[in-house]
């Protein structure tokens, strides 16, 4: 199947009441591990690669190994998507390349800076039929004892949601409603903001991406300590937490740190339980196979598993 839209899986999501996971790559290894696992659990996927990924694979690279695998599994709808896109010329570079859908972040700039870049980056998309995601607000974990204000400062305003998603045109939006990204999340309890979630959804009706949304899975971290890594004090979004937030409008659910601790969890492993193997094929291989499992598992959680 040729690569579609990113808007086209998750209207779906958005209409049916699941999420699709937007898995980060960064080489072969994870994409071959993304399409196989939605190969076993016969759901759709979003291939998201950051500006990083961009500049350590090549935007070519990254897209022509997207499009053979998503030949190899014709049945499989999948997206390629911009993370975290800074500005236009990392938006450019990825349309350029074959991307199919983009995100652009002016969320660091005040409201109607964000809009401005924002209605650019849906200019250049959509006449290519290409989807946008912007995002509102700042990804930070929110203590729950800060003040309403504070609160107010950092997450997102629904009724400025409801302003952007029309005035800009985008396909989703991602709000910020406490997570944040990396393994070290919540100092005490997973508690995100749902009563701001709801009414994000309530005002704008569009899919709606959860950003920082690794569950920091217990099997490979204690897997990475095991073998030699440090993950003190690491804590993701649990998984009945995640269920919640599908519960209240989140379609897409962007997952990076799971893939990572996860392989380099098996990396460890390997590398640890035979000191003289010098055949990468022989660390990467079960790595791969292990970060299947990881992503399998969230799918099902997700309820894209069994959607195609
Ligand atoms: O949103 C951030 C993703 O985890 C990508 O991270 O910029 O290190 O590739 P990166
Ligand atoms: P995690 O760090 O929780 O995996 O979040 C990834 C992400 O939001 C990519 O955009
Ligand atoms: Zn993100």
């Amino acid at each position: 199947m040729p690569l579609v839209s990113a808007k086209i899986i998750l209207d779906d999501a958005n209409k049916n009441g699941y999420a699709v996971g937007a898995f980060n790559v960064n080489n072969m290894e994870f994409l071959q591990a993304v399409f196989s696992a939605a190969s076993f659990e016969k759901s759709p996927i979003i291939i998201a690669a950051s500006e990083g990924a961009i500049k350590y694979a090549g935007p070519e690279m990254l897209h022509s190994m997207v499009k053979t695998l998503s030949d190899s599994y014709p049945e499989i709808p999948a997206a390629l998507h911009l993370d975290h896109g800074s500005n236009l010329n990392a938006v450019m570079t990825a349309v350029k390349a074959g991307f199919t859908s983009v995100m652009i972040d002016a969320s660091h700039f005040p409201y109607e800076e964000n809009l401005k870049i924002t209605k650019q980056a849906v200019s250049l998309c959509h006449p290519l039929g290409i989807s946008v995601e912007a995002e509102l607000g700042r990804l930070q974990g929110v203590e729950e004892h800060v003040s309403v204000a504070e609160r107010d400062a950092v997450l997102v305003n629904p009724d400025e949601a409801k302003d952007f998603v029309a005035s800009s045109g985008i396909d989703f939006l991602a709000p910020a409603i406490g997570t944040s990204h990396g393994a070290f999340k919540f100092k005490g309890e997973a508690k995100l903001d749902f009563e701001r979630l709801k009414k994000v959804k309530e005002l704008t009706g569009i899919p709606l991406v959860l950003h920082g949304a690794s569950s920091v899975p217990e099997a490979a971290s204690k897997k990475f300590e095991e073998f030699g890594g440090d993950l003190k004090g690491a804590k993701g979004v649990p998984f009945d937490v995640l269920k919640e937030a599908i519960k209240f409008g989140i379609n897409k659910v962007n997952t990076d740190t799971d893939l990572r601790i996860s392989f380099l969890a098996r990396v460890r492993e390997s590398i640890a339980k035979d000191k003289s193997q010098i055949d990468p094929r022989k660390i990467f291989g079960p790595a791969r196979d292990y970060v299947i499992e990881v992503i399998r598992e969230r799918m099902r959680v997700l309820g894209s598993s069994g959607k195609i």
